[in-house]
């Protein structure tokens, strides 16, 4: 099945259900990473700043883990790459065995931090990987070494239920004994802190949600009016989610080209992200749940001395720990 007959599928599947729901990953078209760098850079969405200043602490840690041996750095849904660009820096210097492979299924992201990386350290071993990680086969060659998988952004946020079942079972599948998980968490904080983090004054996130009806109608000939829907944004304490929304203000129909029709009550709202947060509490025992250990714990604190962001490590146990 085609990328384009897969995104159809979902959109006919989210919209026909109730309540209606539109999957988060189909925001990343050219102009969603586009809107998705601007986020990282607003005031209030301080998960980007948090991880990246981790990262000379968990770069420490991580030579640490190593000791010595080549390393291969497998990095999920790399994006732009910036923080690992940090990550690299500090495993580099103490690190010539290491060879870097970012897996992304934006080709042109690919392209641009490939660039980057190479243009910054010409030796570089680096082979980069264009799939969706989850839905297409990919293979990765022999490590010498450890792997290390990046899974950063607090990306884990966003898979829920079957999806953050089937990547588990799919990083269970590529980790050795010894391999690590490297997973950047958001964590639970100031209600109002996380809120505002997903409802900038800026409009950016909204537009980040509305793109989303924009790519459906260019890529699927829909005939959504953006200009009916508002984008709601909300926190839950209890769940540890924050949630966006697109709400229709008005009674509406709308659909794809020789496709169905999807009618929306005045106020429906379509579901479009869930970003959950961690409690420091909860993650070890995730971890035994998942089939990982988790070994090291790297927590950026604000000045104020909050938790803000974690970045942690969770080994696949050897095989007299797991039985
Ligand atoms: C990619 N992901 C972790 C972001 C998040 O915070 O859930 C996506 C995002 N959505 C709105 N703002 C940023």
């Amino acid at each position: 099945m085609s990328d384009r007959d897969r995104f159809r599928e979902a959109v006919i599947e989210g919209l026909s259900s109730s309540p209606k729901v539109l999957p988060s990953r189909y925001f990343y078209d050219p102009e969603g990473d586009r809107l998705f760098q601007q986020i990282m850079e607003l005031p209030g969405y301080y998960l980007s700043r948090a991880e990246r200043d981790n990262m000379p602490a968990v770069a420490e840690g991580i030579r640490d883990w190593m000791r010595q041996t080549a390393l291969d750095v497998v990095d999920l849904g790399s994006g732009d790459g910036r923080k690992t660009e940090i990550l690299l820096e500090g495993l580099l210097g103490a690190q010539s065995d290491l060879r870097y492979f970012p897996v992304d299924i934006s080709p042109s992201v690919l392209e641009l931090q490939s660039q980057r990386l190479l243009e910054r350290w010409p030796d570089l071993i680096l082979q980069p990987v264009a799939a969706d990680y989850l839905r297409s086969p990919w293979v990765l060659p022999e490590a010498p070494g450890k792997r290390l998988f990046l899974f950063l952004g607090s990306n884990l946020g966003n898979f829920t239920g079957e999806a953050e079942e089937a990547l588990f079972a799919l990083l269970r599948r590529l980790c050795r004994p010894g391999d690590g998980v490297l997973l950047g968490l958001d964590l639970a904080k100031r209600p109002e802190r996380i809120l505002a983090a997903y409802n900038d004054p800026e409009g950016v996130t909204a537009r980040f949600n509305l793109n989303l009806l924009d790519r459906i109608n260019r890529e699927l000939g829909g005939d959504f009016d953006r200009s009916a829907f508002v984008h709601w944004p909300i926190y839950d304490p209890i769940a540890l989610e924050a949630r966006s929304h697109l709400v229709c203000v008005r009674q509406a129909e709308f659909g794809l080209s020789g496709g169905p029709r999807f009618s929306f009550e005045a106020f429906e709202a379509i579901h479009t992200e869930t970003s959950r947060k961690y409690s420091l509490a909860q993650t070890e025992r995730k971890a035994g749940r998942m089939g990982f250990l988790q070994t090291r714990s790297f927590v950026h604190r604000d000045a104020e001395g909050e938790a803000i962001f974690a970045d942690l490590l969770w080994e696949r146990p050897t095989r007299e720990y797991q039985s």
